[in-house]
Parts: structure tokens; sequence; C-alpha cells
């Protein structure tokens, strides 16, 4: 049989992927509800099935961005996670996750949470590796990829905009910033 060799593209619905999962009891914080955790988990976990359906390869988790945890998940409730993969770089990956949670009594569905993974293609030496292009099927897909090229240069704006305020941050001269705020120094 010959070598399997990666296509040079595979399309959106190739990487898409949904996880369903029983919120048990053992997933419960002391107030009842879901632990933060347990969904981080899952939806590291599914970000890694779609991005590595699409790449072919093992991959790993880079960077997680826009986890806000809106409404609380219940004991018995039935979490699915759909992800796909919304943009790709090089070596990199954008997977979008959407996160709902279903109350099989009522047949209610909320949405909790959308949340960005990015994550990395590796070789097996370890290394980054080049992963197939991603083809755009539908204009959703059109404009997850565009949200995905802007979200990549917000982000590098913000890192280069903190890291500058960081360094030139002398801490006498922004005593002001600490006015109205909940903290006393005691040094
Ligand atoms: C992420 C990692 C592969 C980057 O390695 P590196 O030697 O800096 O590699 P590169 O500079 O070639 O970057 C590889 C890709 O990661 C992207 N990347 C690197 N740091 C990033 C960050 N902070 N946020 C988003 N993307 C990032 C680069 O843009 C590049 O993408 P591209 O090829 O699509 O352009 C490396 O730091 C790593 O392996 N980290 C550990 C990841 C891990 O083990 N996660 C599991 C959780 S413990």
């Amino acid at each position: 049989m010959p070598p399997f060799v990666l296509p040079d593209y595979r399309p959106v619905s190739y990487s898409r992927v949904t996880l369903t999962e029983l919120m048990i009891p053992s997933y419960a914080n002391f107030g009842g509800k879901i632990h933060g955790g347990i969904l981080l988990s899952l939806m590291d976990k599914v970000a890694y099935a779609a991005s590595s359906k699409h790449a072919g390869t093992y991959c790993v988790t880079v960077s997680v961005d826009g986890v806000n945890f809106m409404q609380p998940v219940e004991v018995g409730e039935l979490v699915s996670l759909l992800a796909s993969v919304n943009y790709v770089g090089r070596t990199s990956l954008l997977v979008g996750i959407k996160v709902t949670a279903e109350d099989v009594r009522t047949g209610l569905v909320k949405h909790t949470n959308t949340s960005y993974f990015t994550m990395v293609a590796k070789d097996d030496a370890g290394q980054p590796t080049q992963v197939p292009g991603l083809e755009l099927e539908t204009r959703d897909d059109v404009r997850r990829f565009q949200e995905a090229i802007k979200r990549r240069q917000f982000q590098q704006q913000y890192r280069e905009q903190f890291d500058n305020a960081r360094t030139s941050l002398a801490v006498d001269d922004q005593m002001g910033l600490l006015d109205g705020e909940r903290c006393r120094i005691v040094y």
C-alpha cells in the first residue's frame, strides 16, 4: 500500500466534531454547580479532536481565548461541545467551540459560552509541522476565518501594548491607578 500523504487542503466539515457528556454529581462544586475546570477539560478534549483531525497529527494547546462562564451548568444536564477548525496558519489552528447545556426534562438548551483554542500540530519529533490549508465551504466558514484573522491582529496589538505598558510601569508613578480600588498597602 502506498504511504498516506496529507492533502493540501481539508474542508472545515472534515474537522467538525461534537462531544456530548452527561453532567454527573462528581463534577459539581460545593455550590452544586458544575466545576469550570470540568468544562475546560472537555473543551480541551474537543479542541484536540478537531485540530488533530484536520492536521492528521498530534496537536498541543497553545492558548485559550474567550472563556467566560456566563450561566451555570447544573448536574443532570447534557453538555454538548461543537467544535471546528475556523482558521489555520502554517502550523497553528484556531478551533472555535460552542458549548450548550440541555435540561433533558424540559428540552431547554442554553448556550453557555463560545471559546477559541489555538492549537499547534507537532510531528513525531515534537516539532511544529505544517497543516493542510482550510477549504471554506460556506459564507459562515469565510466569516469565521476572517474573524480569526482579526482576532490574531487584536491579540498581537494587545500583547505589544501590554508589554510596553508593563516595561514602562514605574510603581511610584502609577499609584493613581489604585484610587477607588479595593486594596490597601500594608508595607
Ligand atoms: C507552542 C509551541 C509549539 C511554539 O513553539 P515555537 O518553537 O515558538 O514555534 P513557532 O514559533 O514556530 O510557533 C509555532 C506556531 O505557534 C504559534 N504560536 C506560538 N506562540 C503562540 C501564542 N502565544 N499564541 C498563539 N499562537 C502562538 C505561532 O504563531 C506559530 O503558528 P504558525 O506556524 O501558524 O504561524 C511551543 O511553545 C510548545 O510546544 N508549547 C507547549 C504546548 C503544550 O505542551 N501544551 C499543552 C499544555 S501543557
